[in-house]
């Protein structure tokens, strides 16, 4: 069926697939996911096929009020109920305790289970007309770019889907931040669209940043992903323009903002936000990297923003985009050994 526009009967037929078990993408306010029926097993495991997503990687489920969660997950807590309170609908995913109706499969077994009530009509229409919680991961193959444009989703995914739902760009551009929330202390386990320090003025304390080597409460995570088939070379704020260009490759540029000097020899350049804005370089940032993926090029130089607020969501998926590309011989700057610059992977 492809990419259908999100009209009311569109997302009307959308929630009578998603009760059948079958596959929807549909848009959210972070990036697009490929949703189904959290409560139906098999449904689910087409995701992870679909994806080819090693089935140790736990999805987000997706709810429409936040009445929801209890029904999902046991010891709420206050801290729960004050950032729901203050961030649903909206790009913040908890981690609490499951109760047993969640299926394995969607935790990968874990003892907890990712929330999220999105801040996107459609994905809310969806989910109340589906009348289930909806998992889903970003509708990307893993460890491919995340989707921001229900195109994104039909070049990568197409007609494994029974229907795409169109709801225009995706206004974040990064996906949800994740906080855990099982343990004595709230850890941050992603970076995403609710800045940290919001989180930490609401909850009135620094928020610990889960490192690699904590114990796996999220196994899937890994350091690589988010990454576009072409190279990148990351390059620090201000220095992406004086990049010594490789003699006789095509090299593309993506700069955080526009450049104060005169760009010479890249085959392609893509500016995130023209003041720098992060914001709104967060919301171009995927687009930006699938335009320059199909530029044919050889490398990407990418350049990083300020390290704060969305910036440090920004950095992160340029970061785990670069990595896997370190071992072929492309440089990386070292990322300086500020905790919050090592969050672990995310890779779906
Ligand atoms: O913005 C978003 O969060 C998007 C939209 C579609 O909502 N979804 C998304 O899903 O980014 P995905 O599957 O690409 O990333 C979810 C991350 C994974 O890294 C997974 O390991 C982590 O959430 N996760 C899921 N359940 C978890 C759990 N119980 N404990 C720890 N991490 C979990
Ligand atoms: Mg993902």
């Amino acid at each position: 069926m492809g990419v259908v526009k999100a009209t009311p009967e569109a997302i009307a037929r959308a929630a009578e697939l998603i009760r059948r078990g079958k596959l929807v993408a549909f848009p959210t306010e972070t990036v697009y996911g490929l949703g189904a029926d959290a409560l139906n097993p098999e449904a689910v495991a087409r995701i992870f096929e679909v994806k080819r997503r090693p089935r140790f990687d736990p999805l987000i489920v997706h709810i429409a009020d936040p009445r929801e969660v209890e029904g999902l997950c046991e010891r709420v807590g206050e801290r729960a109920r004050l950032l729901m309170e203050k961030f649903w609908p909206g790009p913040l995913t908890l981690v609490l305790p499951k109760r047993r109706k969640v299926p394995e499969i969607v935790t990968a077994g874990l003892p907890t289970v990712a929330v999220r009530m999105p801040d996107h009509p459609v994905a809310l229409e969806l989910i109340r007309r589906a009348q289930t919680p909806i998992a889903a991961p970003s509708a990307n193959p893993f460890g491919y770019l995340s989707p921001t444009t229900a195109e994104h989703v039909y070049e990568q995914l197409g007609e494994q889907i029974e229907l795409i739902l169109d709801g225009g760009p995706c206004r974040v551009g990064v996906e949800s931040t994740i906080v855990d929330l099982t343990g004595e202390e709230p850890e941050l386990l992603r970076a995403g669209g609710v800045p940290v320090e919001e989180l930490e003025r609401v909850l009135g304390r620094e928020i610990r940043v889960s490192r690699e080597g904590d114990r796996p409460r999220s196994p899937g995570q890994l350091p690589k992903h988010y990454s576009p088939r072409t190279p990148i070379q990351l390059a620090e704020p201000g220095q992406a323009a004086h990049t010594q260009l490789p003699e006789g490759k095509r090299v593309g540029l993506l700069l955080f903002r526009a450049p104060g000097v005169a760009l010479e020899g890249f085959a392609h350049v893509e500016v995130l936000s023209e003041r720098g804005e992060p914001r709104e370089a967060a919301a171009n940032l995927f687009a930006a990297l699938h335009r320059l993926d199909r530029a044919g090029l050889d490398l990407i130089v990418a350049e990083l923003a300020p390290e704060e607020g969305l910036g440090l969501a920004i950095n992160e998926r340029l970061r785990k985009a670069a990595s896997s590309f370190k071992r072929a011989g492309f440089g990386t700057p070292s990322a300086r050994a500020d905790d919050k610059r090592k969050i672990r992977g995310d890779p779906g």
